[in-house]
């Protein structure tokens, strides 16, 4: 099948090579001359482990194309994914102007039936309003059909989560696109769920937002677990082994971020406010989630005798999590902008995310006379650190881990004072 990925994102980008290792043939439009140069020489422009070997394959076997030639790109396939971004508007909800665009340039251009698929995480209703721009941007009738089709894909495991997906979600009442969309993934060995496109677009957000409480349960817990001296570690896994709560998304740390959590949260709060049922569960999630960096920095403080000033402190971690560069809402930027507020003095480093040109290029180089170390991103690079080595060059061995991923028993028999979230 000739398939158009419109969004060369990391979501556009590597469900395009996998389609690709499906047997289809795929074409990438962005309107960014920079990015489509990048990917058309192989090249990923952000940080996304092993789709770049993939990519590379696919431009040599030519199965995937990159283009800024919107029109020759909707004409020529038959199926369109729209995966542009959807930024969190000033009102909390989700700003649909790129679907938009997209969709009118459809509507404009399209000369045969297409099936068009949202997977950007769209809010409810969004498939009907892809509906009405298509048809307003059309000189004659040509028959399309909108699916919802969302994306579960994780930053930095999107390859392995888009080959092996949980489940497939397909949302369109037309029979057609219904056995189009099942002809694309007749290859994925997961359940396929056929359903209407305003459930799929829920079922969207409910995973996300369940996912997200799962995690403000777990920190928010962990705050009385730490007055109780009790390991929430301990308590996760003795909880997450009962089959109806699972092990999945109860690490406790210093709260979520990303592109899609924060946003996507706040998104169903504002549809569910909308319709006249608040959803306060979820309200509290986010308020969870806000405090906990700062709940971190007073358990800090605590150590340094109730003061942050003039404290050197190194904090290792600027993504939202390990294994991609991304910073939207990384709650370790939280914490930085709290300990500046504080004026203590910050040294930051992050194995792949470069801010600014005073960020210090090596771990000894950022901890090299700290007053502590928060470790605020869970690199394997931080677990794997030999402590001992590096324990002299700290002005005081005092080990602050937001992430709970150091042994406390390990590290004080190496020296060291160490707090974590819940975590002793
Ligand atoms: C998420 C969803 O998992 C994915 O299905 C959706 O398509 C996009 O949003 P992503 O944002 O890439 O993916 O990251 P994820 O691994 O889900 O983590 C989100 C945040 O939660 C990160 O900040 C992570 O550190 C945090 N987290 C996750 C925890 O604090 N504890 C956990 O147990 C799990």
């Amino acid at each position: 099948m000739n398939i158009l990925i419109v969004g060369t994102g990391y979501v556009g980008t590597t469900t395009g090579v996998i389609f690709c290792e499906m047997g289809h043939r795929v074409t990438g439009l962005d309107l960014d001359d920079s990015k489509i140069q990048a990917l058309q020489n192989g090249k990923l422009y952000f940080y996304e482990p092993g789709v770049e070997v993939l990519l590379t394959k696919h431009i040599q076997a030519q199965n995937i194309i990159f283009t800024k030639n919107t029109e020759k790109a909707i004409q020529e396939n038959d199926v369109i994914f729209i995966c542009v971004g959807t930024p969190k508007g000033t009102d909390g909800k989700a700003d649909l102007t790129f679907v938009r665009n997209v969709a009118e340039s459809i509507g404009q251009y399209m000369n045969t039936y297409k099936v068009i698929v949202t997977k950007s995480t769209v809010p409810v209703g969004t498939a009907e309003l892809v509906t009405g721009w298509i048809a307003s941007k059309q000189a004659g009738q040509i028959p399309f059909d909108v699916v919802s089709n969302p994306e579960f894909l994780r930053e930095g495991s999107a390859l392995q989560d888009a080959l092996h997906p949980d489940r497939i979600i397909i949302g369109t009442e037309s029979e057609t696109a219904k056995s189009v969309m099942k002809e694309l993934y007749q290859n994925f060995r997961c359940p396929i769920i056929e359903t209407k496109a305003k459930v799929s677009e829920m079922i969207k957000y409910a995973a996300n937002s369940f996912l997200a409480m799962k995690i403000s349960f777990i920190n928010e817990l962990a705050r009385v677990c730490d007055q109780l001296e009790i390991n929430v570690n301990d308590v996760s896994k003795g909880i997450g082994l009962d089959h109806r709560i699972g092990p999945q998304f109860l690490r406790a740390g210093m709260g979520y971020g990303g592109s899609c959590f924060p946003k996507d949260v706040n998104a169903l709060i504002q549809t569910a406010k909308e319709n006249g049922h608040p959803l306060t569960i979820l309200e509290n999630v986010v308020k969870v989630n806000d405090e906990q960096p700062l709940f971190f920095i007073e358990k800090i403080k605590r150590y340094l005798d109730g003061e942050l000033k003039n404290k050197t402190i190194a904090v290792l971690g600027l993504s939202f999590k390990a294994d991609t560069d991304d910073t939207r809402e990384s709650p370790s930027l939280k914490l930085i902008e709290k300990l500046a507020k504080e004026k203590a003095v910050i040294k930051a480093h992050d194995p792949v995310v470069k801010l600014d040109a005073s960020q210090c290029r090596t771990v000894e180089e950022t901890i090299a006379g700290a007053d502590a170390v928060i470790i605020c991103t869970d690199w394997e690079q931080y677990k794997q650190l030999d402590w001992k080595s590096l324990k002299p060059l700290m002005k005081a061995p005092l080990i602050f881990d937001g992430r709970n991923m150091l042994d406390p028993d390990e590290m004080k028999k190496l020296g060291f004072k160490y707090g974590g979230i819940g975590h002793f």
